[in-house]
């Protein structure tokens, strides 16, 4: 069985979707329903729906995706309104609202509105979006990051948890991991795409999507190791009252094998998915089957977080 629970809610499936790659309209979201994924997140909410960046804003290659979308998104309203009444349908399932507000007004505004709807499920605060030009990612900004997090436990008492951009030094591990062991955090979400990578053309000399000079967030094959390293530099961190989500280049079973023994209770399939739709989640659970059989386990808890060292 994949099965596993995060904050005592129970999941038929460790794998769902990463917040922002076909989850935006209702028809999108109906497909995740009817999917094998345990779970599925909704593509990170403003306040207001928002056109995003001017295309082309995502290309795909073989060493993963680079997009600087913009937070395309239908406004928190339509979100909101969909996994509440996915929830009056379904009342056993747990799904994760993505909100990332430009600013900690609007992401305030936007949790008081979730706070007083009857959404029962997680929220997911994005911390990390790095497509929004002069608006700095603030997970990379720790005190920022505690600003944050203060406020919102000042009035928020559903579920929620916090996803982080990649960190690539362990004191950074060490000073995230302090602050967010403060909070009543129920999950924490490693790693959103590597922000501002830089593909080029070497044909046209050019640069492959249009905002920002064409800089733009990494994900897919080429982000693997640098996501084991941040579920692992949190796990070995954080609290284990907060679960921790991995995402960050699974394309088959084997990387989802290796994002849980590094920590993960859940894992998110981002770039993956956006080129093969909802047959990855039934195609990665059979490979994670197999892995497990050959290997004789029967939970995902029977290796999670056990991973070895020297
Ligand atoms: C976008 C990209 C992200 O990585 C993110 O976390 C949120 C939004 C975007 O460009 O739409």
């Amino acid at each position: 069985t994949l099965e596993t629970t995060i904050g005592g809610r129970h999941f038929d499936n460790c794998m769902m979707n990463a917040a922002g790659i076909r989850c935006q309209t209702n028809k999108d979201l109906d497909a995740l329903v009817a999917s094998k994924a345990g779970a599925y997140v909704t593509k990170s909410a403003t306040p207001h729906k928002r056109a995003g960046n001017p295309a082309p804003r995502m290309h795909e290659l073989h060493l993963g995706s680079i997009n600087s979308m913009g937070l395309p998104n239908n406004g928190l309203d339509y979100y909101l309104n969909y996994v509440v009444e996915d929830e009056q349908k379904r009342p056993d399932s747990t799904n994760f609202l993505s909100v990332a507000g430009t600013s900690l007004e609007d992401n305030l505004a936007m949790l008081h509105q979730v706070q007083d709807s009857n959404f029962n499920g997680f929220v997911e605060l994005n911390l990390s979006c790095p497509n929004v030009p002069g608006k700095p990612q603030v997970g990379y900004d720790f005190d920022r990051v505690n600003t944050v997090l203060n406020e919102v436990f000042q009035f928020f008492t559903k579920p929620l948890g916090v996803k982080l951009p990649p960190y690539f030094d362990l004191v950074h591990f060490d000073q995230i991991a302090e602050i967010l062991n403060q909070y009543p955090l129920t999950f924490v979400n490693t790693i959103n795409s590597i922000g501002n990578g830089l593909v080029v053309d070497p044909e046209t000399e050019k640069v492959v999507i249009k905002p920002k000079g064409g800089f733009g967030g990494i994900g897919g094959i080429s982000v693997k190791p640098t996501a084991l390293a941040n579920v692992r530099g949190l796990a070995l961190r954080l609290k284990p009252e907060i679960s921790i989500v991995g995402t960050g280049g699974i394309l088959n079973g084997q990387d989802a094998f290796e994002h849980i023994l590094c920590g993960a209770s859940m894992v998110q399939i981002g770039t993956q998915f956006g080129y093969e739709g909802t047959r990855v989640f039934d195609r990665v659970s059979q490979e994670l089957t197999e892995i497990m059989a050959h290997k004789g386990y029967e939970t995902i808890d029977d290796f999670r977080g056990k991973l070895k060292t020297f």
